[in-house]
């Protein structure tokens, strides 16, 4: 199923409530939290005491975005403050298998995220325990970037196994997700698009949505 999942990374941060309640009017699925640390990419955002302080304001499903050096270390206080799902980097130092397990353990949903050089192979081994894989088409780190048709070839990778596997796992893109690129991630095989710029930046944040919706939909027939 199409899921549409607007990045707070491009809203008025002095607003974030409001925003956020505004992006559930304006009919998103998730809200994507970017959590950066300075470390892992070379920018940082904001952590776990913001997200809570958000978690009253909507109803919206937190897909929370860790590009952090040490994730295992912060899975309880994400689960704390209310995230949903939680989706860490397979580039990170924390070990994979151990994170996504801690993850479960704590009753949220797992997502593992790739950057564009890392090969779509090294999720295998833990897909079957993921609700995501994250194929970023941007490389981390900033909003705004351009896409990268490059990382499409990955999608199609994953989409094979998971159909292979009977999974229902979902495939998020990343990363200069627009007008111009949704078509092509949702006919290599994304079904949850991330826009930051593309939904924040229009004039109407519910027109944006729904025509990323309508265009993916239209890709995957
Ligand atoms: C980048 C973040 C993205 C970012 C996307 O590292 O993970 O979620 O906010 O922004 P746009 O949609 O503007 O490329
Ligand atoms: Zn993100």
């Amino acid at each position: 199923m199409i899921k549409i999942s607007p990045s707070v990374l491009a809203s008025d941060f002095s607003a974030l409530g409001a925003e956020s309640a505004r992006m559930e009017k304006c009919g998103a699925d998730y809200l994507h939290l970017d959590v950066m640390d300075g470390r892992f990419v070379p920018n940082i955002t904001f952590g776990a005491p913001v997200i809570k302080s958000i978690r009253s304001k909507t109803d919206l499903i937190f897909d929370v975005h860790l590009m952090i050096d040490e994730p295992l270390k912060y899975i309880e206080d994400f689960k704390k403050a209310g995230a949903d799902i939680i989706t860490f980097h397979a580039e990170s130092s924390s070990p994979v298998g151990e994170t996504v397990n801690k993850i479960l353990a704590c009753g949220c949903k797992a997502g593992i995220s790739i950057k564009p050089n890392t090969a779509a192979e090294v999720v295998f081994p833990y897909l079957d325990k993921l609700s995501m894989v994250l194929v970023m088409t941007v490389e981390p780190g900033f909003g705004g970037q351009s896409f990268m048709p490059e990382t499409m070839e990955k999608i199609k990778t994953l989409r094979r196994e998971i159909e292979r596997r009977g999974l229902d796992t979902d495939i998020q893109v990343d990363g200069g997700i627009n007008e111009k690129t949704v078509e092509t991630a949702a006919s290599a095989g994304a079904n949850v698009f991330v826009a930051g710029s593309a939904v924040f930046g229009a004039e109407d944040a519910s027109t944006a949505i729904e025509t990323l919706r309508r265009l993916a939909q239209n890709a995957m027939n």
